[in-house]
């Protein structure tokens, strides 16, 4: 879809056009971060921003879930890793419609991330590149923030998945260990562990989706979830994340190992290194860019047959996150009908704006 034919809706359309598409997308994305903190910290905010957006009152709402992962879902619609990757905001975006957050990534050590620029726009496409490289605060703060959120009765029963990765100055071999650490922190208070090992900015990460490289890692992680579970009575499933880029013998060898070492599922799918021939902006603009993980619509097919391989060779009980260039309730509906447990989206709210996932969640909703 070109921005020409793309359908206009309204007041963010006009933002986004006259004011957000001017300003680097990561000032952009801070500038939302903190519009939507601002708000939720207002008296009334979260009950204005879901009588604006369309988020349900999990304390009030009795609408249908559906039960995944041991959680209750008031839509199949998730935000992917990346948007809070501090757990600044994982309620508001709850407010906004979506059915769960996933935070993070976060790393055991806080970082940086990569010299700016590092995100782009490809408005053709409506996609992305990002570079970010982990830029975070670090587990220790992330666990701050969480036990906070956790406190109330909403913030008990709000779905927040919390994705790891490894610390840029950790090497490979001791990846497990940084993995570990986070995992320590962090379990108590995520309602799922997502391991993140196919972002393509931290050098060598991706390599860790070897099965003799990944086994160290998800057993780690597993046997930190599996403390918090004899110590707190509750399960903390456990997903490994992966990249699109994999070979389809790859897809399955992570999935077969994944299910021997016990992890509840896989989310599919990353961001991808490749630049496909497909891609509507001039490709001098795309090298002009250069290195990162494109997103958007562009991955859609590619995610698509990741989760039909994935169907067949995980076992009928593990749970797959299908993500990857979701943008319409179709497109869910689409992953549901392939086999996917819940669904996750980026880079379409960059383009479609907060009132997106509380349009889809509501067209998704079996009562309308
Ligand atoms: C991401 N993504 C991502 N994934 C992850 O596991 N950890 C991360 O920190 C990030 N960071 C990140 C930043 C930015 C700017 C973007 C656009 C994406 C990947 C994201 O979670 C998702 O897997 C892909 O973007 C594909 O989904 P969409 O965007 O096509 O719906």
């Amino acid at each position: 879809m070109t921005p020409d034919d793309a359908p206009r809706r309204g007041p963010y359309d006009v933002l986004f056009r006259r004011v957000l598409s001017r300003l680097d997308p990561e000032q952009a994305h801070r500038l939302t971060v903190r519009a939507l903190a601002n708000a939720h910290r207002l008296p009334g905010g979260p009950q204005l921003l879901r009588a604006l957006f369309g988020g349900t009152d999990p304390l009030r709402d009795t609408g249908p879930t559906r039960r995944v992962l041991g959680a209750e879902h008031r839509s199949p619609l998730g935000l992917a890793a990346g948007f809070d990757k501090d757990g600044e905001v994982p309620l508001a975006l709850l407010d906004l419609g979506f059915g769960h957050v996933e935070v993070g990534t976060v790393t055991a050590k806080a970082q940086p991330g990569n010299p700016r620029p590092r995100s782009f726009r490809l408005v053709e496409d409506r996609a992305l590149i990002n570079r970010m490289g982990f830029n975070n605060h670090g587990a220790q703060a992330l666990e701050r923030r969480l036990a906070r959120a956790r406190r109330t009765e909403r913030g008990q029963r709000a779905v927040i998945g919390v994705n790891i990765g490894k610390s840029k100055v950790t090497t490979l071999e001791d990846a497990a260990e940084d993995y570990r650490f986070s995992a320590r922190l962090l379990a108590p208070y995520a309602s799922y562990l997502a391991i993140n090992v196919s972002s393509p900015n931290t050098p060598g990460l991706r390599d860790l989706q070897s099965v003799e490289m990944l086994r160290p890692i998800l057993e780690a992680v597993v046997q930190e979830a599996v403390a918090v579970r004899t110590r707190l009575r509750r399960e903390v499933p456990v997903l490994v994340k992966i990249a699109p880029d994999l070979h389809d013998g790859d897809v399955q060898a992570v999935a077969r190992l994944a299910a021997e070492v016990g992890l509840a599922g896989v989310i599919a799918t990353n961001t991808t290194i490749a630049r496909p021939d497909s891609l509507a902006t001039a490709r001098s603009r795309v090298e002009q860019i250069g290195a990162g993980g494109l997103s958007g619509p562009i991955l859609a097919d590619r995610s698509m047959q990741v989760l039909q391989l994935l169907r067949t060779t995980l076992p009928q009980d593990a749970v797959i996150i299908s993500c990857g260039g979701v943008t319409s309730a179709q497109d869910v509906r689409d992953r549901l009908d392939a086999g996917a447990d819940l669904v996750q989206g980026y880079t379409a709210m960059i383009y479609e704006g907060p009132a997106w996932p509380g349009r889809l969640s509501r067209e998704l909703d079996p009562r309308r």
